[in-house]
């Protein structure tokens, strides 16, 4: 199985996910993977997904195999990404992925005969597109608060055009019609999100004057820094900071802070002490929920 976009995750996929997840934050054992090998061929610096997803690996009884520079890799010697994503098919069993550019059609250019093609395949971020297991780390969070993934309000503030943890994020949410999305960019003044995105924005308000109003009726607040490596480092730290002002104006039981890390001045660590803060509870939910996946993959 290839997971490219978060649109593989079907509802009652995301129901399974969830509770194996669940089942393995409560203790339980499973070595699915014993015998498989993972790699992991992170072309674009990462903690938390390269070492969520080794961790997952290993917590499963399997083994890891990692490229986590790009500049210690063939990719410095001018690789394209479709070329080094099959070699390192050759040699594990599930294969994930981190790219700055666009995920590359192996379907369509590889032979159903390829040698590689039982391999599952994960993008674990392609350029400012997708993060598609963010985003079920993500609702695996939310579920785990809520109980559901919709009926919600969430208040989305980030860098709307180059965020692939927002895009993935607002793809998944705005699924669920009952749930009202306010966005805020962050970056650019005309609060724009690329047109790509806008067949998902049925439900969604991007608009800075309602999503101050709205804020305090927000059940999920949802940030990410500014991704100056995709701006040429044009663009610096911006102005929205979340601060006890912000904060005091939410539920004090029915709403989350969330951010996927790693955080900039947007979520500033003194906020930490605030329960509905729940940016470590994130990372290590990550984890599930990537255990969760490996074991979807494995056993089908
Ligand atoms: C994100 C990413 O790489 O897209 N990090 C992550 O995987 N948790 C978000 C970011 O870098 O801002």
């Amino acid at each position: 199985m290839h997971i490219v976009t978060p649109s593989i995750f079907s509802d009652s996929t995301l129901q399974e996910l969830f509770h194996f997840a669940y089942e393995f934050e409560s203790g339980f054992v499973d070595n699915i993977a014993k015998d498989r090998i993972m790699a992991t061929l992170f072309l674009e610096p990462s903690t938390r997904t390269r070492l969520s997803f080794e961790a997952a690996m290993l917590r499963l009884g399997g083994s890891v195999i990692s490229c986590s520079d790009a500049s210690g890799s063939s990719c410095k010697k001018g690789e394209t990404d479709y070329d080094s994503i099959l070699t390192v098919s050759t040699y594990a069993d599930v294969v994930v992925v981190r790219t700055s550019n666009d995920w590359p059609d192996l379907n369509v250019r590889t032979p159903s005969n390829y040698p590689t093609s039982h391999v599952d395949l994960i993008n674990a971020g392609d350029g400012a597109n997708h993060h598609p297991t963010q985003a079920l780390t993500d609702a695996y969070t939310i579920w785990k608060k809520f109980g559901r993934l919709d009926n919600l309000c969430i208040g989305v503030a980030g860098d709307l055009k180059k965020s692939r943890t927002i895009h993935s994020f607002i793809e998944l949410m705005s699924r669920y019609e009952s749930n009202y999305i306010f966005l805020l960019d962050t970056v650019n003044s005309d609060s724009s999100i690329d047109d790509s995105y806008l067949p998902y924005c049925a439900h969604m308000l991007c608009d800075t004057w309602k999503f101050h109003i709205n804020f305090p009726k927000m059940n999920i607040v949802y940030t990410n820094r500014v991704q100056q490596e995709r701006h040429d480092g044009k663009v610096g730290n911006v102005d929205f900071k979340l601060n006890e002002h912000w904060l005091n104006r939410l539920s004090p039981e029915g709403s989350i802070v969330m951010n996927p890390g790693p955080r900039r001045d947007e979520l500033p660590a003194e906020l930490d002490v605030d329960p509905r803060v729940v940016f470590f509870q994130q990372t290590r939910n990550g984890m599930f929920a990537r255990m969760a996946l490996l074991k979807y993959l494995f056993r089908s």
